[in-house]
């Protein structure tokens, strides 16, 4: 079968894409839950590294992936032909690689192995180049190269396998690239070549270094390569390059062999095999590792790995792993092509926890780790796909929050590893506060643990105090990064505490319009030039939904435990003001007093102090805030334009003036004004639908087919943020932002409007499968730039927000505190052929594959609930029509271990 697009073949997600090399940009992930993280072209590109200061091969951003350097090749010297590189580089100059010699590609990839068919007829060769990362605790790349013989007769080969080797900070690119390379110590070992650089070298000083790198390979038998070449200038030649080596080109006796020591070059893991002869139809594999070690030589890992059974058995266990991981949660609506797209959307959020928002080619910034806001909303996905382990995730998460409400800045890639901030980044983003909350929350509703919201944790403290407005230089290392209460000893408060600290600190941190203020940017991240005057509207009205519920969720507290009152420190007191001593909300003065004067008490240690408060009192307090922003909202930003359009006013600038509505260089709206506040409930007074169609008309771009993020300005916007600097159309100045548009539906589905929800959901997937225009392999891409390329590729949290919409909105598959209560809001359109819908996922421990029967083919709206069937038997259970709820006792008695089919009949 030939297409355009890529295509799926059997169960396990698998696809297949003809030509590949004939895309730009492509890139897939291959990487472990050790730390190993690579990216792989068609064309064998990409980079292979364990971190920003560990790169085996030279890093790469998007750009670099069509300049024929430094990726991973084999070539075959054929007698009588000359050289042949598996990757696709072509020797001669005068060929025209873009006429591809006559040469067929095809990619088959799976969870998380990577294989590249390259036949070429015209020489009579096929190679079949097999990448992937073992599941175990070793840094490694495998990779297989299997060359048959398609000619009549015999041919002579001889192969040379060639990864360039970086082994240094990524850092060093441009920071003394040479200086750097005289830190190689280069050995040639039996199967290979191993570098390990003396020192890690920059202008901030110089420490030993424990990190070795190497390439080692064999036949697919186990026997070793004859000689090497590790280093580059011998490698290439004079006049050569890495598409035209002259170690290849040339096919020359090799210059090394085991056991020698070289040092002071840039290296190449460039390993030399037998020359050899294939008989018609003959094939012969050949093995590389490639290796980083932190603890020991580089041969150490590789050892295990050299032969083509091992190779094989290492892979099935690969594919065994992502299998399993994955099997957590599946999805089957509509068609076959849209439930294994959606296993690629279940892999993304695992791929974020190991990546971070660096280490793919278009995420080339950043140094690892990861961002607050994250951290928290992959967390919402893991809970899903990774449930054992997230209580323990959740509660080492919060020794990040300072007692400011704002929160440590550098996130390690350990659980709960946070770092001081050496780098001097003041910035607060404001929305920062929201996240934790509502990733709890779902957890609680999931699990009922009503227990971990009174599990202490320590607070987060660095030398950044006041909101990031100050910098105590008092503070030294030997001080640790906790909190300190006035006896010197380290504060723990609970769970709920953190989270009111982070959400009534919000509620008094105020601007001109008595919005919660912008301070370093919100969810968009490049609204980051109106720390003075800015607010933003939009996250006023998420914290306004989350004091709501908080109020809600304190009351669970009480009825789901029995008790009547939690100790919070004396501090938080002045934040209850409705107990403690009432204030007027609509006076910024009185707010911003407040909070000052709250910020002063917690500027470095806290008393330690605790009281005592009503949990009855505490939800008073919460709701009475969270009804004040929802309705001052209402009241302050609701716009009117002269099409008679009406919508939020998302935003204020660093002049304090209103960012949305109508100007003379046309409409200002951003689609983050709509969704935080359809979602947090200040559309609920009927402003709904007016609020939708006013994002139909303005933000829905019918050319590209998706929702964008903002109108286009028109204008430098220096008193906003420097997306408006941004080209329109691309990243966060209005590009279909993937993140924002799921979260607009979820609100959407939310709120009520499923068939609005669906159809928002509906232009992402449509957008993304759109193989010729999009241009990535199966998933959500961050965003879709103005020609509707998918960019920023896999490491989005769109894709956690896609999931959790589509289990808890969509399949209706809600947590009551441990009870589960289930609500289909599947339209006709989501049904597959069969009239059927499933969806398998665990909860409350339990495996449950939850089947929607629509024999009828009713719409939503349409279709109520008439039977349910457990493990086939018929249950009785009330109902109210439209949902379910199946009890905490019932859920108790279902087997462990075994999956429990439950039947929904529709009708
Ligand atoms: C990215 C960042 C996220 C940020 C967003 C908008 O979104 O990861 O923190 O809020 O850009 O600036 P993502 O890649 O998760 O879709």
């Amino acid at each position: 079968m030939k297409s355009d697009k890529w295509y799926f073949q059997g169960d396990e997600g698998e696809f297949i894409l003809e030509n590949p090399h004939k895309t730009s940009y492509l890139y897939f992930p291959l990487a472990n839950e050790a730390g190993l993280m690579a990216s792989i072209t068609p064309s064998l590109h990409g980079d292979i590294k364990a971190g920003q200061n560990s790169f085996l091969t030279v890093p790469v951003s998007a750009e670099d992936l069509h300049i024929s350097r430094a990726g991973r090749d084999f070539w075959f010297y054929i007698d009588g032909t000359g050289p042949w590189s598996a990757a696709g580089h072509f020797p001669r100059q005068e060929v025209d690689t873009l006429d591809d010699c006559g040469e067929e590609v095809k990619l088959t990839a799976g969870f998380l192995w990577h294989k590249v068919l390259r036949e070429n007829r015209r020489i009579g060769i096929r190679v079949e180049i097999t990448n992937f990362v073992p599941v175990n605790d070793d840094k490694v790349e495998l990779m297989k190269v299997k060359i048959t013989n398609l000619r009549a007769e015999k041919i002579h080969i001889t192969p040379t396998g060639a990864v360039p080797l970086f082994c240094r900070s990524a850092d060093n690119l441009r920071d003394h690239r040479h200086v750097t390379s005289l830190l190689h110590k280069i050995s040639t070992t039996t199967f290979g070549i191993e570098v390990k650089p003396t020192l890690l070298f920059d202008e901030r000083g110089h420490k030993v270094n424990e990190v070795a790198y190497g390439v080692f390979g064999a036949e697919g038998g186990g026997i070793p390569p004859v000689g090497f070449f590790p280093l580059v200038e011998e490698f290439l030649g004079e006049g050569g390059a890495f598409h035209r080596p002259e170690a290849v080109v040339k096919n020359p006796d090799v210059l090394h062999k085991a056991g020698e020591s070289l040092e002071g070059y840039e290296a190449v893991g460039a390993l030399r095999f037998r020359r050899t002869t294939l008989a018609p139809g003959e094939s012969r594999s050949y093995i590389m590792v490639l290796v980083i070690n932190e603890e020991g030589p580089a041969a150490g890992p590789a050892g295990k790995y050299c032969s083509e059974e091992a190779f094989d058995y290492f892979l099935q266990e690969n594919k065994d792993f992502w299998r399993k991981k994955l099997s957590a949660l599946q999805l089957h609506l509509r068609d076959s092509e849209y439930s294994h797209w959606l296993k690629w959307v279940a892999l993304q959020p695992v791929l974020r926890r190991i990546y971070g928002c660096s280490f793919l080619p278009h995420h080339d910034y950043g140094r690892g780790g990861r961002g607050w806001r994250d951290l928290w909303q992959d967390c919402m996905a893991l809970l899903v796909m990774e449930p054992a382990d997230v209580r323990e995730l959740l509660l080492n998460n919060f020794a990040g929050v300072r007692f400011d409400g704002s929160n440590a800045t550098i996130i390690g890639s350990k659980p709960g590893e946070f770092v001081a901030d050496r780098n001097n980044i003041s910035r607060v983003w404001m929305d920062h506060g929201v996240w934790p909350f509502f990733t709890t929350r779902l957890y609680l509703e999931e699990t009922g643990d009503m227990e971990f919201l009174l599990t202490p944790q320590t607070y987060f403290r660095d030398d950044r105090i006041m909101r990031g407005r100050e910098k105590d230089h008092s503070l030294r290392p030997e001080d640790g990064n906790k909190l300190r209460q006035k006896n010197g000893e380290i504060y723990y408060g609970s769970v709920l505490e953190h989270l009111l600290v982070q959400n009534l600190t919000a509620f008094f941190n105020v601007g001109p319009h008595n919005k919660i203020r912008l301070e370093g940017g919100d969810w968009n991240d490049a609204f980051d030039m109106a720390g003075e005057k800015g607010e933003s509207v939009a996250f006023t009205a998420f914290y306004g939904w989350n004091l709501l519920e908080l109020g809600n969720l304190v009351c669970a507290l009480q009825e789901q435990t029995g008790r009547k009152e939690v100790e919070l420190a004396r501090e938080i007191g002045v934040l209850l003001d409705t107990v403690t001593g009432q204030i007027n909300y609509d006076s910024v003065r009185e707010k911003q007093k407040l909070f000052a004067d709250y910020l002063e008490m917690c500027r470095d240690k806290i008393s330690g102090e605790k009281i005592r408060i009503r949990l009855k009192d505490l939800a008073r307090d919460l709701r009475r805030k969270g009804n004040w922003i929802i309705e001052d909202i209402k009241a302050t930003e609701w716009l009117t334009d002269s099409n008679g359009q009406q919508w939020f006013n998302g935003y204020y600038d660093n002049d304090g003036q209103r960012v949305e509505g109508e100007y003379p260089t046309g409409i200002r709206m951003t689609l983050a004004g709509q969704v935080f506040t359809l979602m947090g409930g200040a559309a609920d007074d009927g402003r709904a639908p007016a609020l939708i169609a006013a994002v139909n008309k303005y933000l829905y771009d019918p050319v590209v087919g998706g929702y964008r993020l903002n109108t286009d300005f028109k204008e430098l916007r220096l008193n906003l943020g420097r997306c408006f600097g941004f080209a329109y159309g691309h990243k966060e100045n209005g590009a279909v932002f993937s993140h924002m548009v799921v979260m607009y539906a979820y609100a959407l589905y939310e709120k009520g409007f499923v068939r609005e929800g669906y159809r928002v959901l509906n232009t992402l997937y449509r957008l993304a499968v759109n193989f010729p225009v999009s241009r990535i392999y199966p998933g959500i891409p961050e965003y879709f730039n103005i020609k509707g390329r998918g960019m920023y590729h896999y490491l989005t949290g769109s894709a956690s927000w896609l999931l959790l919409t589509l289990r808890r909105q969509v399949f209706g598959i809600r947590g009551l505190w441990g009870e589960l209560k289930i609500e289909p809001k599947l339209v006709k359109e989501e049904f597959t052929q069969a009239g059927e819908a499933a969806i398998r996922t665990v909860f409350a421990g339990k495996e449950l594959e939850i089947v929607y029967k629509n024999p009828q083919a009713l719409d939503y709206g349409q279709y109520v609930i008439k039977n349910v069937m457990v493990n086939r038997e018929k249950i009785n259970i009330e109902t109210d029509r439209r949902s379910i709820v199946l009890p905490k006792k019932f859920l108790e008695k279902l087997a462990p271990g075994k999956v429990h089919l439950v039947e929904i009949e529709l009708g």
